[in-house]
C-alpha cells in the first residue's frame, strides 16, 4: 500500500510569487518533476484540494485545476469519492530523471551524440545582438541604407502574394540572375544563373558541399590557420580534415602534396586568405586548379569579403580561371550588406545542381522569397553597388585612423600589418605575450580584437590581435586605441 502524499512531502514546493510563471503552472510543474522522478509514486494518493490549497495558501479551484489538467495529461487520475492518485499506468514505464546535478562533461558525454560532443569543442563564436568594437567581419552596420532598404523589402511584400509561401529550392529566378550579372561585372566569372544556388549564408553553402560531395574519412585541405566555423562543418560531416600552412603566395599546395594524402575538398580562401589577409598568387592558383583537375579535387572557394579592396581593382575570382568545373564559389552578402540578412550562394557544375537542391530542401529549405526580391531589385537598380562603393571608400578611411592610432599609442606592443583588402588587420604582439590573454583583457575593457592563435589548428606560428576596423566608427576609433595601448601595456609589465 503506497503511503498518501503528505504535506511534508510537498514541503520543499516553493511558490515565486514574483515570478511570471503563474502560481498553478509552477504547482503542476512540481506535481509533474515528482511524478517524473519517481518522488511520488504510482498509486499514491494526493493531498486534497482543500489541503493543498491551505498549505500552500491558494484557492482551491486552482488546485482544482491543477489537478485536472495533470488528469487531462494522465500524470493522475481522479476516483469518485477516494480522492486524487498518482496514475498506475506510469509504473515502470516512468522514465526516472535523476535529481543529482550531472557535471558539465557528464551531461555533454552522457546524452549528446558524437557530433554535438564534438562541435561543444568549437572556437566559432557567434556574432549575435550587439558588437562590441573591433570584432573581426562586421560590416558598418550603422551606415548601411535602412530606409532604401526597406522599400524594397515593402515592395515585395506586396509585388507578389507567393511571395509569402515557401521560395524556390534554388533561391529565386530573379536573384540568380542578379547575381550572375554581379559575378560578371566584378569577379570576372561567367557564370548560368542556373548554376547558383541561394543558401542562407556561406555557412550554408559548406555543409550543403559537405555532405554531398565529402564521404567519411575523406581528406579535405583546409587552410591554417582558417576559418573557424567552415573547418568545423567538414569535421563533423567526417572529413579527415588536414591543416595546410599558408606560404607568401597563399595556400601551400607543394607542403600539401608532400605531407597529405590526395583531398576529396579543398577549402580555401584565395582573394583575402582568412585570417591572414594573403592574397593568392596567379601561379599557385593556377597550379592548384591544375592539381584539382588531376586529382578530381573540388575547391571551395570562400569569397567572403572581395568586394573591399584598397588599392587597384578587386581580382578575378579563383574560379574565373576554372575551365574544367572543379571550383565551388561559394559568396555572401553577410560582409557586403548585413549579416541578418542571410542570404549567400554557391555556384555548382549543373550536374551537381538536382543533389545540391535536395539537400537543401533537408537543411532549412529555401530562404525568404520577400528577401530574396528585395535583393535581387536592390541589386538590379544599382543601389548593391552604390552601397559597395561607399563602404569601400568609408571602410579605407576607418582602416587608416585605425593604423595610425596604433602608431602613436601601441607601437612599442604591437606591430600592425598593412593590409589593402578586407575588413580586419592584424597586429602583432610583441614580447611574448598571449594573444588569448590580450583578448580577454581587452574585453574587460569593452574592445573585441580576436586572437589569431584561435584560427589555428594545433599550435599557432604567431601572437597577434585580430582587429575588426570595418564596423568601428572613425570618431571612437582613436580613443579605444588609447585603450587598448593602456590594457595591453599593464600586461607586458605583469609578464
Ligand atoms: C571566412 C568567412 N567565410 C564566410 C563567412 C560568412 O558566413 P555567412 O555568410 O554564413 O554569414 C564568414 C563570416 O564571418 C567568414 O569569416
Amino acid at each position: 500500500m503506497v503511503k498518501a502524499a503528505t504535506g511534508a512531502l510537498l514541503s520543499t514546493l516553493e511558490i515565486d510569487r514574483r515570478s511570471r510563471v503563474p502560481i498553478y503552472r509552477q504547482i503542476e510543474d512540481f506535481l509533474r518533476q515528482m511524478i517524473l522522478n519517481g518522488s511520488l509514486l504510482p498509486s499514491q494518493k494526493l493531498p486534497s484540494t482543500r489541503e493543498l490549497a491551505l498549505e500552500l495558501g491558494v484557492s482551491r479551484i486552482t488546485i482544482k485545476s491543477v489537478y485536472e489538467q495533470l488528469i487531462s495529461e494522465g500524470y493522475v487520475q481522479g476516483k469518485t469519492g477516494a480522492g486524487t492518485f498518482v496514475s498506475e499506468g506510469l509504473d515502470g514505464e516512468t522514465p526516472v530523471v535523476p535529481s543529482i546535478d550531472l557535471t558539465e562533461k557528464e551531461y555533454l558525454f552522457g546524452n549528446f551524440s558524437k557530433t554535438a560532443e564534438h562541435i561543444s569543442f568549437s572556437q566559432a563564436i557567434a556574432r549575435y545582438g550587439s558588437i562590441l568594437p573591433f570584432r573581426p567581419g562586421v560590416p558598418a552596420l550603422d551606415k548601411f541604407p535602412i530606409k532604401r532598404w526597406n522599400k524594397y523589402v515593402s515592395r515585395a511584400t506586396k509585388s507578389d502574394i507567393t511571395n509569402f509561401s515557401y521560395g524556390d529550392l534554388l533561391g529565386s529566378k530573379k536573384l540568380r540572375a542578379s547575381i550572375a550579372h554581379h559575378l560578371a561585372d566584378s569577379r570576372g566569372m561567367q557564370v548560368d544563373p542556373e548554376q547558383i544556388l541561394i543558401t542562407s549564408g556561406a555557412q550554408q553553402a559548406f555543409v550543403l558541399i559537405s555532405y554531398v560531395l565529402m564521404n567519411k574519412n575523406d581528406t579535405v585541405w583546409y587552410e591554417n590557420p582558417g576559418h573557424i566555423a567552415g573547418r568545423d562543418v567538414m569535421r563533423i560531416v567526417g572529413g579527415d580534415v588536414s591543416p595546410v600552412p599558408i606560404d607568401g603566395e597563399g595556400l601551400d599546395l607543394p607542403y600539401a602534396i608532400q605531407n597529405f594524402s590526395i583531398p576529396k575538398l579543398i577549402f580555401t580562401t584565395p582573394s583575402h586568405q582568412q585570417p591572414l589577409g594573403i592574397t593568392m598568387s596567379l601561379q599557385r592558383r593556377l597550379a592548384l586548379l591544375k592539381y584539382a583537375h588531376e586529382k578530381a579535387s573540388w575547391i571551395i572557394e570562400d569569397d567572403y569579403d572581395s568586394e573591399f579592396r584598397y588599392r587597384g581593382r578587386p581580382l578575378p575570382a579563383l574560379s574565373a580561371l576554372d575551365k574544367v568545373g572543379r571550383v565551388l564559389y561559394v559568396g555572401t552578402f553577410s560582409k557586403s550588406l548585413f549579416p541578418s540578412v542571410r542570404i549567400g550562394y554557391v555556384v555548382v557544375p549543373e550536374i551537381l545542381m538536382d543533389a545540391f537542391a535536395k539537400m537543401r530542401n533537408i537543411f532549412g529549405q529555401t530562404s525568404s522569397a520577400i528577401t530574396e526580391e528585395a535583393l535581387s531589385n536592390f541589386m538590379d537598380d544599382g543601389a548593391f553597388a552604390e552601397h559597395i562603393r561607399k563602404m569601400r571608400r568609408l571602410y579605407r578611411d576607418r582602416r587608416d585612423i585605425l593604423l595610425n592610432a596604433l602608431q602613436e599609442n601601441c607601437s612599442n606592443i604591437l606591430i600592425p600589418q598593412q593590409t589593402d583588402a578586407g575588413m580586419h588587420i592584424l597586429a602583432d604582439i610583441k614580447n611574448g605575450i598571449s594573444d588569448r590573454l590580450a583578448h580577454l583583457e581587452l574585453l574587460k575593457s569593452g574592445i573585441d580584437s580576436l586572437p589569431l592563435s584561435i584560427y589555428y589548428e594545433g599550435p599557432a606560428e604567431r601572437q597577434a590581435l585580430v582587429l575588426g576596423f570595418s564596423g568601428v566608427q572613425k570618431k571612437v576609433i582613436p580613443e579605444l586605441v588609447s585603450k587598448m595601448g593602456s590594457v595591453l601595456n599593464c600586461l607586458k609589465t605583469v609578464n
